[in-house]
């Protein structure tokens, strides 16, 4: 644990750590959860510090588009990087201060200065910075307003494409929803929890309930109980469309961390959860353990392995560009791009054709996604039926999924972030459901 430097303004070593995780993932391409857990461990920050630069970054994630098109009109001729080193993200963690965390102007631009000053090469653009930040806190307010901040915090592989899906009205509320901090949802184990010890929980559905406020996870009432798991409750509707599991037997494919496979345990399925990636799996079994559910964790390659005997119900919840969840990840469409979405689209065609090997006759196959791209939800399930014409499409029905809306013309579950934004809004997701012949 690094001490604290009590000569150093408060704040300094919090915007210091935003700024190394900023960095991280704008020019390492590493993700926001990881870089944030790396750099936040290792600078030993108290709580109120680690809080103010995971605001800080993710904050300026969310907003970059702005932020950058900001800073590009206050500095048209930017210094070449390999002589300015950081100076780009102390400009955007300065302007994303002043604009939307109500940071006070002298604390925001003084802590740049510092920051400027720490640095090798950003220090020769101290001066610049200085004058770049006075002028964002004194015109920033108005030079946003005139911005299309949803068409700008959305980059270019994803914007047109929306347009292009979704028409325009719909894809600026996708965008718009992606603004916001996204709510904390909960599934609980018992379907009457009362969950009154819960302050603040919105009640969903049943056993889901939702904190808008919710501050740590392991801090809240009946976390270490084991009486619910983190869920948003657009990810809890796949499993819902097998029906009723209890006493029935499940695979769950590409499980971890394993969201669903509680899901389905706690409704009293006989769970076999199968994953890749054996880290991933250890949190599936930690999570089991702490809610006193079981399942069979199997870490294997879908693709290869094989159970003694197909199931009556598989579900499949696919890897994705995972595009339905920008909200929770704003680093996201930053790190990502099309040639992304070809390799998954690759993926899941292998997937489902592995899954359905898996499908007893007369059994169902459930394929979700997180993800908002046709070729990862609706094109995919086109092109897996064209080929596999012992399964067909089972319609789902509004009072399986809570709302009407949630079903998309084929009768595909579709879920998108602007919906419910009355309450919040929710993951997108899409899933079909799947009858084997
Ligand atoms: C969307 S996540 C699954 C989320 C999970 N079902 C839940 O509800 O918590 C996709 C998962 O697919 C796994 N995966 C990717 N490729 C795989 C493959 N070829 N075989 C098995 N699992 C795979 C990843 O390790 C990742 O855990």
């Amino acid at each position: 644990m690094s001490r604290r430097d009590d000569s150093s303004p408060p704040g300094l070593a919090a915007r210091k750590a935003a700024l190394a995780i900023l960095s991280d993932v704008l020019r390492r391409k590493r993700p926001l959860d990881i870089a944030a857990a790396e750099v936040l461990g290792a600078a030993g920050l108290p709580a109120r510090d680690a809080g103010f630069a995971r605001a800080i970054a993710t904050t300026a994630l969310r907003r970059f588009g702005q932020l950058e098109a900001l800073i590009r009109a206050l500095v048209p001729k930017a210094p070449p990087q390999h002589k300015a080193g950081p100076t780009l993200e102390i400009l955007i963690a300065g302007a994303c201060e002043l604009l939307f965390l109500n940071v006070a102007p002298h604390a925001a631009v003084d802590a740049a200065n510092r920051l400027a000053q720490a640095d090798g090469k950003a220090v020769h653009f101290k001066a610049l910075i200085n004058a770049v930040l006075r002028r964002v806190a004194r015109e920033g307010a108005g030079i946003l307003a005139g911005q299309d901040a949803v068409a700008l915090d959305t980059p270019d592989w994803l914007w047109p494409r929306w347009v292009a899906h979704y028409g325009e009205e719909t894809a600026r509320a996708i965008a718009q929803a992606h603004l916001s901090v996204p709510p904390l949802d909960l599934a609980f184990k018992s379907p009457d929890d009362p969950y009154t010890d819960l302050l603040g929980a919105v009640r969903l559905a049943p056993g889901r309930v939702r904190l808008m406020d919710a501050g740590r996870i392991e801090e809240l009432a009946g976390f270490h109980e084991g009486r619910w798991w983190v869920q948003d409750f657009a990810a809890s509707l796949p499993v819902c469309l097998l029906g009723a599991v209890a006493g029935r037997r499940v695979i769950d494919l590409c499980a971890a961390p394993g969201g669903k496979t509680a899901q389905l345990a706690a409704a009293g399925a006989h769970v076999t959860a199968v994953d890749l990636s054996p880290e991933r799996l250890s949190l599936t079994r930690e999570n089991l353990a702490r809610l006193d559910l079981t399942a069979e964790l199997v870490a294997a390659d879908v693709r290869d392995w094989r159970p003694d005997e197909p199931a009556p119900l598989v579900l499949l919840d696919g890897p994705c560009t995972a595009t339905g969840t920008i909200r929770r990840h704003p680093d996201l469409p930053w790190l990502k791009s099309a040639a992304d979405l070809n390799i998954c689209e690759a993926l899941q065609g292998e997937l489902l054709d592995a899954a359905a090997g898996m499908t007893a006759p007369g059994g169902t196959l459930v394929y979700a996604v997180c993800s908002l791209e046709p070729e990862e939800g609706e094109e995919q399930i086109g092109a897996f039926l064209r080929r596999r014409t012992e399964f067909s499409r089972a319609p789902v029905s509004p009072d399986e999924v809570f709302d009407a809306a949630f079903i998309s013309r084929q009768g595909d579950l579709k879920t998108l972030p602007c919906y419910w934004s009355d309450k919040g809004g929710m993951d997108g997701f899409y899933a079909a459901r799947l009858r084997r012949g």
